[in-house]
């Protein structure tokens, strides 16, 4: 079967107020929590992407009971901390990092044995930064070289309570950790010298576990979890993913006349790297009506088109905006100046090596870009369109197609793109989104 490929158009300003599916990291969260709730719960505003679908997929087998009712809520019932019962097949992954490395630790404390299996994307990503703490808890593994999927798990009961320091900045190696530690008599303790998302400790407080957040006089953040927890079932209301208003927000400033509003986006601060970023670039982007919704902050956020200028990126930063960087590379292309990004030696082992495959579709497409090992240097073209070009190769990476399409909107010929099934594993709707916007897609 041909890849369904996209081409995208210069287009004229986006303009329209919408809104994006639900927060990835957070929906994830709810589908997982609620599953160890005892009772049920109820879950508004769940993306419903290939991500997501692979978590709920997993823990139906696992034997939770995950329904999506007629007006699009999902209700969970949840089984009990340490109540995941074997599954009898392979776990299917797709593509999803999150899914495979946070169950593993959810799974790392139960009796049972399970084996992990992903898309050739996944197959390529490290499982060693959560196999090893894991192991430390008792677990034992079987994984492919380079400790890689397929991996098979067998959970350690009852598993030994550590105190891990994160070696990488990384939100999964931290979740994975306290969700072994739900159901590990005593204490397990996490030390984050660099704050990273932080929806896992939020969504335990709010389902009742006993988790403490502390600061070491380094600012490191500690947190601890007491083991054998019950969890309450909550109700839910997932804000709109930050990660995939990202899209949008980059190709509103970038097409001249645009005006856009995104209405309900999630703004945890742990997240809002990339708007501070592009305000700091010149970016007109205004956060109205801040509120709350269900532990998360939220606003609005309307963008204009504007003139950007280069920028050097804080490396201490970078988990705020992690997966953003994609999207940011763009509008670096388009500012005027040269941007240096670095210390971003994690984005080579996301969906795809999102250093050298942004460097390759940007020259593609006649950007000026240098790769360097931890990050890139690009010469924007001030405003001026891109050239266009392709087809850009996006190696089943969400975020790679997305970026190179918003990239096609802001040039001379516009941009194709050689697969764009990978956009469902995060965005559904993207492309009608952008076309309702009015983007030549
Ligand atoms: C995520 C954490 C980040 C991010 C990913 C989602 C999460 O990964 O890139 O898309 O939900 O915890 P790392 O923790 O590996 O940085």
């Amino acid at each position: 079967m041909p890849r369904p490929a996209m081409f995208t158009a210069p287009s004229r300003g986006l303009s329209g107020t919408i809104s994006v599916p639900g927060d990835k990291s957070i929906s994830h969260r709810a589908l997982m929590f609620s599953a160890l709730a005892v009772g049920r719960s109820r879950v508004e505003g769940l993306l419903e992407g290939e991500d997501v679908l692979s978590t709920a997929a997993a823990l139906r087998a696992m034997g939770a009971r995950i329904e999506r009712d007629a007006d699009g809520v999902w209700h969970i019932d949840g089984v009990g901390v340490g109540g995941l019962l074997q599954p009898e097949t392979a776990l299917d992954m797709g593509n999803s990092g999150t899914s495979t490395r946070l169950l593993m630790g959810l799974l790392a404390s139960h009796d049972l044995t399970a084996t992990f299996i992903g898309d050739a994307s996944l197959s390529k990503r490290p499982m060693g930064r959560v196999t090893e703490p894991l192991s430390l808890m008792g677990a034992e593994f079987v994984s492919s070289p380079g400790g890689r999927l397929p991996l098979t798990m067998r959970g350690a009961v009852p598993a030994v309570p550590i105190e891990y320091c994160l070696p990488v900045a990384s939100a999964q190696v931290k979740s994975a950790v306290l969700l072994a530690g739900l159901n590990t008599p005593g204490i397990t303790r996490v030390i984050e010298p660099e704050a990273t998302r932080d929806h896992s400790e939020r969504m335990l407080a709010g389902f009742g576990a006993d988790l403490t957040i502390e600061r070491d006089a380094d600012g490191a953040r500690i947190i601890s979890i007491r083991g054998e927890a019950e969890l309450k079932p909550q109700q839910i209301i997932v804000p709109g993913d930050p990660s995939s208003a990202a899209f949008p927000i980059v190709a509103a400033l970038i097409v001249p006349g645009s005006d856009v509003t995104i209405t309900g986006v999630g703004m945890n601060e742990t997240r809002t790297g990339l708007i501070k970023l592009l305000q700091a670039m010149g970016a007109q982007i205004d956060l109205l009506n801040p509120r709350d919704a269900g532990g998360e902050p939220v606003a609005d956020v309307r963008v204009r088109a504007s003139s950007l200028t280069a920028i050097e990126n804080d490396p201490a930063d970078a988990p705020s905006m992690i997966d953003e960087f994609p999207i940011a590379f763009i509008a670096a292309a388009l500012a005027k100046g040269r941007s240096v990004f670095r210390g971003l030696e994690e984005l080579r082992v996301k969906e795809s090596d999102r250093i050298a495959v942004m460097a390759a579709g940007l020259r593609q497409i006649g950007a000026m870009v240098e790769e360097t090992p931890d990050g890139l240097i690009i010469e924007g073209t001030g405003g001026e369109p891109l050239e266009g070009g392709g087809p850009v190769e996006t190696h089943l990476d969400h975020r790679i197609a997305m970026s190179f399409a918003v990239a096609g909107l802001a040039s001379y010929k516009g941009v194709t793109i050689d697969d764009m099934r990978p956009v469902a594993t995060s965005f559904p709707g993207f492309v009608d989104m952008m076309r309702a916007l009015g983007a030549s897609a």
